[in-house]
């Protein structure tokens, strides 16, 4: 049972609120005055504190700054004299959680009652689990309590202080190169350089030279002599991304390094001797990649000393709440907002999804939600379409699948609509985000079958105008509406 206390000096005020919330299913304690009711939060907890502002001796505010020392989460509600507006912001500027103006409809007591209790609980529980993830539900930044990411944690913290070389799997944003850094920073070699390629990036020979370097005049355009990322990361740790997307030619340079840590620039004769350690990551099974001929069995079995999998995000529902504390922290910070909590018909829908794109999803997700939000609480209405209505957008993380034609028609690429001065295209575009929830930069060009830069320019356009919110950064950026 909330257990509800009522401060004020008139005996007759207290005796008819008590009735009224004790019927609403409260237990109440009424104190007359600031001081006995200083003596009764000392004495037991509450969900929630009323207090009339004018009083004789300590008055609401005083006692309200008294209560906020002893008990700084306790919303503490304000009644005050209509006409007394100015006292009652100040009080909310000392941490009251609302104020009522008397005279006031039951009603609204009942509803601001109510709402401070929610808010309560939800603070009480952001508490516990920031106390949690203090202690056992973190691995660094990494978050899990799920037994599958213990297990993960526990076997990064035996590796990592090895030189093994160490393959991550999982589907795209679950985290690998988040492990693959952790493993490196709970490493001897944590001083040295960490050094990513990502191997989907870049065009074979081009690939070639970022990984070995190049003399000079090895091919034209190499003007200078290059180092490459095997000797920059030359002590510390290399990070192979998307390791699979690698050609066979590299794949077999690769596999002597492996073994002997030795390799030329490119066009070079000198041999070079590097001390490296290697993780290297890919969003596809290896192991049958391998079994299939796509990529070199020798090479997987020198990578896969020790495999970290990650699960995907609906294997592992039991870690969303943590994720989305932590992410709600991470980013009311960067918005400098208070603490924002998730209202608990919210935390239903997140818990229903399925996050087919893990938690880089449910991270933009919640960075939308605080942008949209104007409460302390986020509400299902702040969630993007899939989320709210449990159906993920069409292929979402397939952009391929989608037919085009029908949703973005192929249109030249001056064409304008006169009234709103937007594309026709760039119209589609919002009226795509309106069923799918939102556009990707390479969607966009895809459907509309122009260049990434072009699609970029054109959603770039629609942040500017006001129609569409950019949510993330790089390759994970996504469109919404407003
Ligand atoms: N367990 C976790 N705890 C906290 N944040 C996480 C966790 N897993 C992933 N993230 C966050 O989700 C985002 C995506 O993670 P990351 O880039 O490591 O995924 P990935 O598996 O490399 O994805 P991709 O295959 O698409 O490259 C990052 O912002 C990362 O910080
Ligand atoms: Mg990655």
């Amino acid at each position: 049972m909330n257990t509800v206390l009522i401060v004020d000096d008139e005996r007759n005020y207290l005796l008819v609120l008590s009735e009224l919330l004790s019927e609403e299913g409260y237990e109440v304690v009424t104190a007359e005055g600031g001081l006995r009711g200083l003596e009764c939060i000392e004495e037991s907890d509450f969900d929630v504190v009323i207090t009339d502002m004018k009083m004789p001796g300590m008055d609401g505010m005083e006692f309200l700054e008294r209560v906020k020392l002893r008990l700084p989460d306790t919303p503490v509600v304000m009644m005050t004299a209509f006409g007394s507006v100015e006292k009652a912001v100040e009080a909310m500027r000392k941490g009251a959680f609302d104020y009522i103006l008397k005279p006031f409809k039951n009603e609204e007591l009942k509803l601001t009652i109510v709402k401070a209790i929610d808010h309560y609980h939800l603070v009480r529980q952001n508490r516990q689990m920031a106390r949690e993830l203090q202690g056992k539900y973190h691995f660094g930044n990494i978050i899990g309590k799920s037994s599958k990411m213990q297990r993960i944690f526990e076997l990064i913290e035996k590796v990592a202080p090895t030189k093994a070389t160490v393959l991550i799997t999982g589907d795209s944003g679950t985290g690998k190169e988040l492990i693959a850094r952790a493993i490196h920073y709970n490493s001897p070699r944590n001083e040295q350089p960490f050094i990513s390629v990502n191997c989907g990036a870049l065009p074979e020979n081009l690939l070639e030279s970022e990984l070995f370097g190049h003399e000079k005049g090895a091919f034209s355009g190499a003007v200078n002599q290059r180092k490459g990322r095997f000797e920059l990361a030359h002590e510390g740790t290399l990070f192979l991304d998307e390791i699979s997307e690698m050609s066979f030619p590299l794949q077999v340079k690769l596999l002597r390094i492996l073994q002997e840590m030795e390799f030329e620039r490119v066009g070079g004769s000198h041999t070079l001797k590097v001390d490296v350690r290697m993780v290297a990551a890919s969003n596809r099974n290896l192991k049958e990649e391998a079994a299939n001929g796509r990529f070199r069995s020798d090479l997987y079995y020198r990578l896969n000393v020790v495999h970290v999998h990650l699960p995907s995000l609906k294997e592992r529902k039991d870690d969303l709440p943590l994720l989305v504390n932590h992410f709600l922290a991470k980013y009311a910070k960067e918005a400098m907002r208070e603490s924002i909590a998730m209202s608990s018909e919210a935390m239903g829908r997140i818990l229903d999804y399925d996050w087919p794109g893990n938690v880089r999803e449910l991270e933009n997700v919640i960075e939308r939600a605080i942008i949209l939000s104007n409460g302390q609480q986020i509400e299902i209405k702040d969630l993007p379409n899939e989320v709210r209505d449990l159906t993920p957008p069409a292929n979402a993380l397939e952009p391929k699948q989608i037919s085009g034609a029908t949703l973005i028609p192929e249109l030249s690429a001056g064409e304008r609509l006169t009234d709103s001065g937007l594309k026709v295209r760039q119209m589609r575009a919002i009226e795509f985000i309106k069923i799918n929830g939102f556009i990707t930069n390479k969607y966009y060009s895809k459907l509309a079958e122009i260049s990434e830069r072009q699609a970029l320019r054109e959603l770039s356009e629609l942040v500017e105008a006001g129609r569409l919110l950019r949510i993330g950064k790089g390759r994970a950026c996504r469109y919404v509406q407003i």
